[in-house]
């Protein structure tokens, strides 16, 4: 990413899930009535009169991903807090409008979200403008991962490092160097015991999801954000457990269709699924 320019693949997948809310199926996967909020008005119309648009497979696929990686972090968070987790880091948090969206369960959360100085400015800006404010226990931490240290950029913050907390880590890894991922799951695995962290990363392996990942990683890298980092499971099962992790568990496409899918005619149930929880 460059210093001076905001994350655009940020504000496409924020894009995604307002589009999620207001052409897929309700119920959706992903309730986040906020991201509509985040995009003009004329922008929400032009969705809504050509839904068609966001209707090619490529569209769903990359649709479903995005709402699914967000739901599957949220219900993870909602499972951990239960248990007693009550702090949650957010790292390249983009425009995720969780925080300002806190449903009960959260509201008792230190919440923090982490994010290139860069885009982090101007995700403030927009939140403000569209008169979107956040709850006191959210903390912003302008950070460049790919500089910065995110060990002490955390203990600069009200995280109690003594405590396990629950961290997202969505849709970042892959703009970031192999040494950096290295650096960030070093960082988080130094953290407090159980603390957890949910992880959707970009896959190495060709096929049709790869098909998706390619095009996907196209655009990005159009947009002078290119892919960096992949992973396939046991690459990345490794690299966690050698950073420090003691546990890694990813969540099958069975598992995702079962909770997330059933009797939905909208969106496609990934055939392999991104995403995994490693716990310190
Ligand atoms: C595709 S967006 C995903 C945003 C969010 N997690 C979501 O699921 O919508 C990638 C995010 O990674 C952040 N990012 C990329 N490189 C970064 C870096 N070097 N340091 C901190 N954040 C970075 C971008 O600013 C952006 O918010």
């Amino acid at each position: 990413m460059r210093d001076d320019q905001s994350s655009t693949t940020a504000l496409g997948a924020t894009i995604i899930r307002a589009v999620h809310q207001l052409i897929d199926e309700v119920p959706p996967i992903l309730e986040d009535p906020v991201s509509v909020r985040l995009l003009r008005e004329d922008v929400v119309r032009q969705i809504q009169e050509r839904p068609e648009d966001h209707r090619t497979s490529q569209a769903k696929g990359l649709r479903s991903h995005v709402v699914l990686r967000s739901r599957y972090a949220e219900d993870e968070l909602h499972q951990a807090v239960e248990s007693g987790i009550t702090q949650f880091v957010s790292l390249g948090a983009g425009y995720d409008t969780f925080p300002a969206r806190q449903p009960e369960w959260a509201r008792g959360l230190k919440i923090i979200e982490v994010d290139h100085p860069a885009t982090q400015r101007v995700i403030i800006e927009h939140f403000k403008g569209a008169g979107i404010s956040f709850p006191n226990n959210v903390e912003f931490v302008p950070l460049d991962l790919e500089v910065g240290d995110l060990r002490s950029a955390l203990a600069k913050t009200s995280l109690e490092l003594l405590k396990p907390a629950l961290i997202a880590c969505l849709g970042v890894l892959a703009y970031l160097r192999p040494e950096t991922v290295r650096r960030v799951f070093q960082a988080v695995a130094s953290l407090s015991n159980s603390t957890k962290m949910v992880v959707a990363f970009a896959p190495r392996e060709k096929g049709t999801e790869a098909r998706v990942g390619m095009s996907t990683a196209e655009s990005a890298a159009a947009r002078g954000e290119p892919w960096l980092t992949r992973f396939d499971q046991m690459d990345l099962r490794q690299e966690l457990l050698n950073c420090g992790f003691s546990e890694v568990a990813f969540l099958s496409k069975d598992e995702a269709a079962r909770r997330y899918y059933q009797g939905r005619r909208d969106l496609p149930a990934p055939r392999k699924v991104r995403l995994c929880m490693a716990a310190v």
